[in-house]
């Protein structure tokens, strides 16, 4: 069908690479204005070598791009959620070539149906949220099994790795790569487009060869060791294993070669770690509770802590803390960390093992999920304020170990006097309970977790609270499949979370807008 604003028919767009988003964006945008239906586009990849040619590139810088057909006359405005687009920024790295024509299908259908992707029956809604979960899955296993191999000495050292995506995400991926390695000069070889880092420079050139990236090098063996040293065999789940680290990524893995003799040997060796395990009660706990509260100190008056002007002088107050009887086990109080002008303010259960020996909070394996979850979805840590629904470790003792053990309602009212003064002092735009324990201390009321999941609540305060699950629910999950989609949610709920601080920045202007939520008084 001929369209009166552009010249030809059909509507081809030629878009001058596979992952020009902007490019696309402007097309799509000018069309759908100009009223072309999607059923009269063909989209198309231009130019030499798979829409990469990096004269190309540099046409395209910006995002620009050639069209044989282009409308000419804006006739109105187009507006779609910000949502959309970033998620479709995710899509549009997938490798279906499909994936430019549905992005225009919903671009489209969203002019009359804005919340299109709340409607999960959709079949396109879900081609879209299939295809952004394969993107989201390679970029994450491009980070997990991306192995540098060093070539070269001195000033000519350099690292180079090979890796196979089935995505087009090595753009996406590669700032991930330069905050993770910085210092070093590293290149990341893939069949479609390569990566190079040389700082202050990021480079990208044409794909490579397999055979272009150095087999061995001095630090293999480093790996191996290291490898071999954190193999726990009583943990060992071949299914598991192979499932989250598919073989077609062994032949890049130095530690790969050995897989086969661990876990020929894993039986012998778990039973030789539990015979090796220690007797000895762990001398930390006494002596930890003794350093931060001697005998000689009076219990804590957590009153004083009404007139406190920042989360460290909290900090120092809780210490002493006595409002349940749960600190004559525990080592020492964990309270929250992170800065007093946080945005966001992330609330946990309790302090598990590791937490309650170290006196922090998210560093055992619950906080390894939730750090490596928040890094995927660049969320940085150290701006968010981390604390607890409750300050101390609850265990059952059973042999040497001690196994985490809920609080109870009383407890959890307990210790709600100092998550309150924590929100009332870091005053955040947004507060992420993780699990049902933080969401009943947040709204004061046993809550399900399943229902409120990825909602945000605005409460009477005006605190507003989006919920989701706590990371150790992934933890406990036994089957490698559904831990894996547990995790790809916990990521989906991380990434909203993103977006909501960022949104919420934009609007306040990063400051704080929201009106003082004064200290409460019990
Ligand atoms: N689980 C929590 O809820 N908090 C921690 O600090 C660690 C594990």
């Amino acid at each position: 069908m001929q369209n009166a604003l552009f010249g030809l028919a059909p509507h081809t767009v030629r878009l001058a690479y596979q992952t020009g988003f902007a490019g696309w964006r402007d097309v799509a945008r000018r069309l759908a204005i100009a009223g072309v239906r999607p059923e009269e586009v063909a989209w198309e990849i231009g130019g030499d070598a798979g829409g990469i040619s990096p004269s190309l590139r540099e046409e395209c810088k910006g995002g620009r791009h050639q069209t044989v057909a282009q409308p000419t006359r804006p006739a109105a405005t187009l507006t779609v959620s910000r949502d959309f687009i970033e998620r479709a920024e995710t899509v549009f790295c997938h490798s279906n070539p499909e994936r430019f024509a549905l992005l225009y299908r919903m671009l489209w259908q969203m002019r009359s149906e804005p919340a299109l992707l709340k409607i999960a029956s959709d079949p396109d809604v879900r081609r879209f949220e299939a295809m952004e979960k394969a993107v989201r899955r390679d970029i994450h296993k491009m980070r997990a099994f991306v192995r540098f191999r060093k070539i070269g000495e001195g000033g000519d050292e350099r690292y180079v790795a090979w890796f196979e995506p089935e995505h087009f995400i090595v753009e996406r991926n590669a700032p991930f790569f330069v905050r993770r390695f910085t210092g070093m000069r590293w290149s990341i070889l893939t069949p479609f487009l390569c990566a190079h880092w040389e700082s202050p420079d990021l480079r990208f050139t044409p794909g490579a060869n397999i055979r272009d990236a150095p087999a061995e090098d001095a630090v293999e063996e480093l790996w191996q060791i290291y490898y071999e040293n954190i193999f726990n065999p009583a943990r060992l789940k071949t299914q598991a294993m192979k499932k989250e680290m598919p073989k077609k990524y062994w032949r890049n893995l130095p530690e790969a070669s050995l897989i086969p003799r661990l876990v020929a040997g894993a039986d012998a060796a778990a039973r030789e770690m539990i015979e090796k395990m220690p007797t000895a009660p762990a001398p930390h706990h006494a002596k930890v509770q003794a350093k931060h509260w001697p005998a000689s100190r009076e219990p804590a008056p957590s009153d004083n802590a009404a007139g406190a002007r920042s989360t460290q002088a909290l900090r120092e107050a809780a210490e002493g803390c006595r409002r349940c009887p749960l600190w004559r086990d525990a080592t020492q109080t964990v309270f929250g960390e992170g800065p007093d002008d946080a945005t966001v303010v992330f609330v946990g259960e309790q302090p598990g093992d590791q937490e309650d020996i170290t006196g922090k909070p998210f560093v055992g394996p619950a906080g390894k999920v939730f750090d490596a979850v928040l890094e995927e979805a660049a969320i940085d840590r150290r701006k968010t304020y981390i604390t607890n629904a409750v300050k101390h470790f609850k265990f059952e003792p059973r042999g040497k170990r001690r196994i985490h053990s809920k609080p109870n309602a009383g407890e959890v009212q307990a210790c709600r006097w100092w998550l309150d003064h924590e929100l009332a002092l870091t005053k955040p735009e947004l507060v992420v309970a993780l699990g049902a324990t933080a969401a009943h201390s947040l709204l004061g009321r046993a809550v399900p977790i399943t229902k409120l999941r990825g909602q945000v609540i605005e409460r009477e305060d005006g605190l507003r609270i989006f919920f989701t699950i706590h990371p150790s629910f992934i933890l406990r999950l036994r089957e490698a499949t559904e831990k894996e989609a547990e995790r790809e949610r916990f990521l989906d709920d991380m990434h909203a979370v993103n977006r909501l601080m960022r949104r919420e920045k934009i609007q306040n202007r990063g400051g704080k807008s929201r009106a003082d939520r004064g200290i409460p008084s019990n």
